[in-house]
């Protein structure tokens, strides 16, 4: 006998129901997961920019004055054209801002001074007293002792000192080797002329050759003073070869000037180029 089978369309249906049912369920979570994505968001978070704790904080670039043949030196973060600056250059052309300027910090010397000097010129900077000490406690110690002649000179003294070489040599001349009052590095306590302790050659050419003139050459930069005036120099200084007169500038300059053997107006350019460095990262800062 034959048996007759029916198509079963009650397991199509079943299984079909089904299939359908779970791909609607799998596509309704799919259109819930794309909903609650959040956007990508590609730009650095400031905790990503930021550096992190343990990386060292970069440090400011120093200014630094770099004379030709000299080590560079860290620029001092100061004007310094103001009256008070100790890399103030005072010459013929560049006095002081306000004529009759006093430094604040005047004191008598405590040091070994030629007889017969006054309060005024035996009177200096603060500032500078330790470095002229410890110049001359090694002056001493070499066997070439100095002493301190002239220092401070306020600007009545100065305007009495070069009338007084005027009348004398006429103003022309006197200028060659007096400052006019409101021009002259000892207003601003921080030159002073030394001498031999037997006085001899005082503010001669002779002090040259003197035990304490040759001394104070060759070693007076490594405290702080340098020979302001030097031989062959007076185009560019504007005054006649000074061998006693010296001028304090701290050590570090003291050390480049006397390494690359320029003077004080020859190093105005690499001074004020330190200056601008100085000034342009304090408005960009
Ligand atoms: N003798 C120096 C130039 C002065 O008078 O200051
Ligand atoms: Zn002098």
């Amino acid at each position: 006998m034959k048996i007759q089978r029916q198509f079963p369309w009650k397991e199509l249906i079943k299984w079909g129901s089904a299939i359908l049912a779970c791909l609607g369920v799998a596509y309704l979570l799919y259109l819930n997961n794309q909903y609650e994505k959040k956007p990508v968001d590609n730009t650095p978070s400031q905790a990503q920019t930021k550096p992190t704790t343990t990386e060292p904080a970069p440090t400011p670039k120093e200014v630094q004055v770099t004379l030709p043949g000299a080590t560079p030196i860290p620029a001092r973060q100061e004007d310094y054209q103001a009256d008070g600056s100790i890399w103030q250059i005072v010459n013929q052309t560049r006095g002081f801002k306000q004529p009759t300027y006093v430094p604040s910090d005047l004191q008598t010397a405590d040091v070994p001074t030629l007889p017969g000097r006054g309060p005024e010129e035996r009177s200096l900077r603060s500032a500078i007293m330790p470095d002229l000490k410890a110049l001359m406690a090694a002056a001493e110690s070499a066997g070439s002792p100095v002493r301190l002649g002239s220092g401070y000179r306020s600007y009545q003294t100065q305007v009495g000192l070069f009338n007084r070489y005027a009348r004398q040599v006429g103003e022309t001349q006197a200028a060659r080797f007096s400052a006019r009052p409101g021009y002259s590095e000892h207003q601003s306590g921080l030159a002073l002329d030394f001498g031999s302790p037997d006085g001899r050659c005082w503010v001669d050419d002779c002090f040259k050759n003197t035990k304490a003139g040759k001394w104070l050459a060759a070693h007076a930069h490594e405290y702080g003073f340098v020979l302001r005036y030097p031989e062959g120099k007076q185009s560019i200084v504007g005054y006649q070869y000074e061998a006693w007169h010296f001028r304090y500038v701290g050590r570090e300059l003291a050390g480049a000037l006397h390494q690359s053997g320029l003077t004080l107006e020859e190093a105005l350019p690499y001074l004020e180029k330190a200056q601008n460095e100085l000034k342009q990262k304090e408005t960009s800062s």
